[in-house]
């Protein structure tokens, strides 16, 4: 029985639900009088409003602003109003069908002009006046609700035209003012119906199907132009088709995007030839966009309109966590309710052509009302560069006993030191600077260069180092050439001693190494693998040439679920990479080069080199910002950042790690000069190469430097990961210090290939 009711009463109100205008009985015309009564009679549970009398005061206070009256000289006045007439009969009746209400009103002129007495002379007459006969689109009501009641309230429109295809969901709730039996009403009734209970007399259009190609001229057009555009809408396409079209016909577009209160007004009404979105978007192929379906695809186009850099440290962390932990962007009911008033006002001083600006604005809370004592996070002083006055000063102290050229001139020397700039370094740091003494080149570190957070005990110079002095001695066999190298000729390393003294002596019966070829050709590869697997005799001959440098072990993982493990491994430190954030300004402020212009780029890691598709590049400028990774993992989130890494280990052919004796700066250099040897291998055999050492160097910092640097959290879960690699390596920890490890795939060439410094940056000669 109850249900029978339910459904009927649910079948009523669908019907009902499609309404939005009330109706209006003067029943001074005997006609609407009858209408009324047959209402009242076919409705008895209409429920009535009548507050007449109380407004009717109102009216005679606003009138005597000057005056302090009397309760008799307020009835003396309204009796006058009234003429004779029974209040019953004044003004008008106006029923709201949708929650079968009859209020009793002033009617229009009266009901406005106590209405909006409170706005005196915020806006003076003469501004409502023009406010009265202006128009205003709104697209997009979740913001758009909040700026269309504002608005209403405060009446600066004569016509408001609105479009939403959506209806009401119960996630919308944390920020539409809405009650819960609005549930599943499209949002244009739901703001249509708001405003005619605010202000019956309001004009409302509404488009319920939202904006499309075929009803965007009619919303910004028909029944007269609007005088502004107000774009709160998600869908992107909308968003540009609206600006073109908006453009088209010079109306000034507005948009609030609720992250840090942005304002974005686009005068197109006195700017006929501004770009679109302050030309945000001009690089992207907008014709793509309505295909645009996932998140994902989205991101590109979304992340340039809402500014990717200038987005809250909560937002963009959010961002990362689309899709994962949540489903779309956060958004709150107080930046909603701001944004409303925001816009509001704006669009009243652009109504009334007091303002005619174009431009991004913020209006940062976080920002303008601060504790001051938000912790800034000390990162440790960049040392200096070294100089030539520091080379020469350590050149004069090496002893006698280390080793003098015998042979060498300008011509082979370059030579060398072609070949010697043409080794990888971390990050593309290049920190290596050659010094000619007059007996023999001296290779300093500078650590201006090299510092890192990742650099523990300057373990990734060292295997830098070594690569340099590989191709230097690969370059010396080629033109008939043999090196006596010292490493460390001062006995000790760091503080700018000399990491070698290389001395080159003439060796006519030395076998030029076949690797040489491929010096040039040798890059790292960032793009996916197939899977496929390599010869066993390749791999023999990459630990054959590595063990050569006198490393202590050279082990290869070619099963595909060891390969899935270390992946796993990768992945998990890159992200936790991130989250130190040391290691994240290593990566983001020093190694990163954003430029567009890859000519300029002569150290550093070009962000084209990363092979990354476009939405990895969005995400890559999303977490740029250390604040954003802060909350990232103070929320123990993030999860996605370490699919990037895993995605493409996994799709290693074989993954492959040298490891020295020990973990002392000779044993980095030697591993150096393997990891470079195994490197030509492969490239000789057009295998592809990436290097993967976020495990590594947690790893050493952990073992050898006590975890220092990292907070407990971090160490514990390295921890776990170091037990896990050394099981799947099978080391022997007291003779094999892992060192390098990088993956081995087939895949096709990079688009981009990292550049060097010059020659003549890196080397002096005396
Ligand atoms: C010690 C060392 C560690 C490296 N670590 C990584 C790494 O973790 N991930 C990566 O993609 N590339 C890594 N690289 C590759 C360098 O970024 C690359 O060698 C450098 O940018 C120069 O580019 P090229 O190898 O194409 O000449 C590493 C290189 C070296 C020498």
């Amino acid at each position: 029985m109850t249900a029978k009711i339910i459904s009927e009463r649910i079948a009523a109100t669908e019907t009902a639900n499609g309404t939005f205008t009330p109706t209006f009985f003067r029943t001074t015309d005997p006609e609407q009088a009858m209408a009324l009564h047959r209402l009242l009679e076919s409705k008895p549970y209409i429920q009535v409003y009548d507050t007449i009398l109380s407004q009717l005061r109102e009216v005679v206070k606003t009138d005597h602003p000057s005056k302090t009256m009397t309760d008799g000289e307020i009835d003396e006045k309204i009796e006058e109003r009234l003429a004779g007439r029974s209040s019953a009969d004044y003004g008008v009746w106006v029923y709201y069908p949708w929650s079968e209400k009859l209020v009793h009103l002033l009617d229009e002129q009266e009901f406005i002009y106590v209405r909006t007495n409170r706005n005196k002379y915020k806006i003076t007459d003469q501004e409502e006046a023009l406010l009265a006969t202006r128009r205003v689109g709104v697209i997009g009501l979740s913001v758009g609700q909040s700026v269309s009641l504002t608005m209403a309230m405060e009446r600066t429109f004569g016509e408001l035209r609105i479009a939403d295809y959506d209806t009401l969901e119960i996630t919308n709730l944390n920020r539409l003012r809405s009650g819960v039996f609005n549930m599943g009403l499209l949002k244009t009734v739901l703001v249509a119906r708001e405003i005619a209970e605010i202000d019956p007399f309001l004009k409302v259009t509404c488009y319920h199907e939202g904006i499309n190609d075929n009803n965007i001229d009619d919303f910004l057009t028909k029944g007269g132009k609007l005088d502004v555009l107000i774009d709160e809408c998600d869908s992107v396409d909308v968003k540009i088709k609206s600006r073109v079209a908006a453009r088209k016909f010079g109306i000034p577009v507005l948009m609030e995007a609720s992250d840090r209160c942005t304002v974005d007004i686009e005068r197109f009404d006195l700017e006929p030839d501004r770009p679109i979105l302050h030309g945000y978007v001009d690089h992207l192929d907008l014709g793509q966009m309505r295909d645009l379906k996932t998140m994902e695809e989205k991101l590109p186009y979304i992340l340039p309109i809402v500014g990717i850099d200038t987005m809250s440290p909560r937002l963009k962390a959010s961002a990362v966590e689309i899709g994962q932990t949540i489903n779309t962007w956060p958004q709150l009911a107080s930046a909603v309710t701001m944004g409303g008033g925001i816009m509001a006002d704006i669009c009243r001083k652009v109504l009334l052509r007091q303002l005619s600006v174009s431009g991004r604005y913020f209006i940062d809370i976080d920002e303008l009302i601060t504790d001051g004592n938000t912790k800034e996070i000390e990162f440790p002083a960049e040392p200096d560069p070294i100089t030539l006055t520091d080379i020469k000063a350590l050149s004069a102290k090496l002893p006698a006993t280390v080793p003098v050229s015998t042979a060498i001139d300008a011509a082979i020397t370059r030579k060398l030191m072609d070949a010697a700039v043409l080794a990888p370094s971390a990050g593309n740091n290049q920190p290596w600077k050659w010094y000619n003494d007059g007996k023999r080149l001296l290779l300093f570190d500078d650590p201006a260069r090299s510092f890192a957070f990742a650099n523990y005990d300057n373990m990734i110079t060292h295997l830098s180092m070594g690569s340099a002095i590989e191709n230097v001695d690969i370059a010396a066999s080629a033109a008939g050439m043999a090196l006596d190298v010292v490493l460390f000729p001062l006995k000790a390393s760091g503080n700018l001693n000399p990491v070698a003294a290389v001395a080159v002596k003439a060796d006519a019966g030395r076998v030029a190494d076949p690797l040489f070829a491929y010096l040039k050709s040798r890059h790292t590869n960032r793009k996916p693998g197939d899977g496929t697997a390599i010869d066993t005799a390749i791999l023999d001959e990459v630990r054959t040439e590595a063990m050569k440098a006198g490393v202590s072990s050279v082990k290869f993982l070619t099963e595909k679920d060891d390969i899935s493990r270390i992946a796993e491994i990768a992945g998990r430190s890159d992200k936790l990479r991130m989250f130190i954030p040391e290691g994240h300004m290593d990566l983001f402020r020093k190694e990163m080069r954003w430029g567009n212009d890859p000519a300029k780029i002569k150290d550093g890691l070009d962000i084209k080199t990363l092979d990354l598709k476009p939405k990895d590049q969005v995400g890559f400028r999303v977490i740029r910002d250390g604040r954003a990774m802060q909350l990232l993992s103070d929320w123990e989130a993030g999860a996605v950042l370490e699919n990037m890494t895993k995605d493409l280990m996994a799709t290693a052919s074989a993954v492959c790690l040298i490891s020295g004796r020990d973990f002392s700066p000779e044993s980095c250099i030697n591993a150096g000069r393997a990891m470079q040897r195994a490197w030509l291998v492969t490239e000789k055999h057009g295998l592809a190469v990436q290097p993967v050492m976020a495990p590594i160097f947690h790893f050493a910092r952990m073992v050898h430097g006590n975890g220092g640097g990292m907070s407990d959290q971090i160490v514990a879960k390295f921890a776990e990961m170091h037990h896990s690699f050394i099981e799947l390596f099978n080391l022997s920890l007291t003779a094999e210090e892992p060192l390098f490890m990088f993956r081995i795939f087939r895949s096709e060439e990079p688009a981009v290939k990292s550049i060097r410094l010059d020659v003549d940056d890196v080397y002096y000669s005396n």
